[in-house]
């Protein structure tokens, strides 16, 4: 079944998509876009052959299965009008500017019976599932500590083109809830639950209710601690990098780049080494049947099969939603602990 898939939204996101759908082998076709702005659509259309239509509703009735690639106030709204129409639907994370909506969206495309992924990437990333597989070791011991530190340029300029992460009404926070769910959600996937966190966040950049630098302390359940620091500088020079160590009682472990690696290890066993780049990818391939995984491939053979793949849905994302959540109550307060749901 070659699957017609359709994009509401046709900005950064929307192009990787479409760049990623093409390279991917996925059987599909874009068939429609709508963007309030009419010269992204036109963009879009060009560079993915869809058809540019007039309004979210003509896109709805021409396609098999929808993506939601507007700025995040959007969401869900979109992903419930989808609902609604029994389609099939990719949001891209954050699913919502507040909790409250983020679950009410879950809420639709469960009781809708739609097949239903989110964009939180990092799941499909070589360099992580790399990680993951390292920490399987048991030769690792138990976790003891994680840091991370993911850091980008203030992404209202450069490859971003867009000012709508400094307006409040659409992007509901700043880094912690725009970037740093990818963090908290690949932490608890990696790692276990946050049982508490405690949060201190400034701003630097003077956006109203955009917080730019963000400290957050976890405790996980079984007793590993961790440090997520995020921020939003102006060193345009510097793409979106993260830095993570996990110390392990028997192992030392690190990832760098989102994607490429190198992802290394040392053990008390006297083992270690360092992936990155082609030779990563092989060995993430090599595990995963041949295929490195790819969350718009992995979504258009869901949508062909009727059968949700292993790629997070919405339910996952509100998880993520929740700890961000902690952890903005936290800063709230000064920076005191604030148990996780
Ligand atoms: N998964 C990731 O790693 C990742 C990366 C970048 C962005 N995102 C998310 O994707 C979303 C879009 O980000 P972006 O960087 O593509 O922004 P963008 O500004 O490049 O694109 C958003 C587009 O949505 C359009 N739009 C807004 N409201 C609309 C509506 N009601 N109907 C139709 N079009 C509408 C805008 O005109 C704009 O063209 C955000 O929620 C962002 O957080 C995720």
């Amino acid at each position: 079944m070659t699957v017609k898939v359709g994009f509401i939204g046709a900005g950064h996101i929307a192009t990787y998509h479409g760049k990623s759908l093409r390279r991917s082998g996925a059987d599909h076709v874009i068939a429609a876009v709508y963007d309030v702005d009419p010269t992204r659509a036109r963009a879009f259309a060009q560079a993915s052959g869809a058809e540019v239509m007039g309004s979210e509703e003509a896109v709805m009735a021409a396609v098999d299965a929808l993506y939601v690639c507007t700025w995040t106030s959007e969401h869900p709204r979109a992903v419930m009008a989808a609902a609604a129409c029994g389609l099939p639907v990719f949001c891209e994370k954050p699913l919502a500017i507040t909790l409250d909506q983020a679950r009410a969206a879950a809420a639709a495309v469960e009781e809708a019976g739609v097949i239903n992924q989110v964009g939180l990437v990092l799941r499909s990333s070589p360099a992580f599932l790399e990680l993951e597989h390292q920490l399987a070791d048991p030769a690792n011991g138990r976790v003891q500590a994680v840091v991370l530190r993911d850091d980008q340029y203030l992404p209202v300029q450069g490859i971003y083109g867009s000012s709508w992460r400094a307006d409040q009404t659409k992007a509901g926070a700043g880094t912690l809830l725009e970037h740093s769910i990818h963090d908290v959600d690949a932490l608890e996937w990696l790692i276990a639950p946050m049982r508490s966190v405690s949060t201190r966040a400034s701003t630097f950049h003077g956006h109203p209710g955009i917080e730019d630098t963000v400290v957050s302390s976890m405790e996980f359940v079984g007793g590993a601690q961790g440090t997520l620091v995020s921020v939003w500088h102006q060193l345009l020079e510097r793409p979106s990098l993260r830095r993570l160590e996990v110390i392990c009682e028997h192992a030392f472990i690190t990832l760098e780049h989102d994607a490429h690696g190198p992802v290394t290890w040392i053990r008390s066993d006297g083992s270690s080494g360092s992936l990155e780049g082609q030779e990563l990818r092989a060995a993430v391939s090599e595990r995963s049947g041949g295929r490195v995984p790819n969350q718009d491939r992995g979504f258009v053979e869901a949508v062909a099969t009727g059968t949700a793949g292993d790629h997070p849905d919405l339910l996952t994302a509100v998880r993520a939603h929740e700890v961000v959540d902690a952890m903005y109550r936290s800063a709230a307060s000064g920076g005191n602990a604030v148990m996780v749901g």
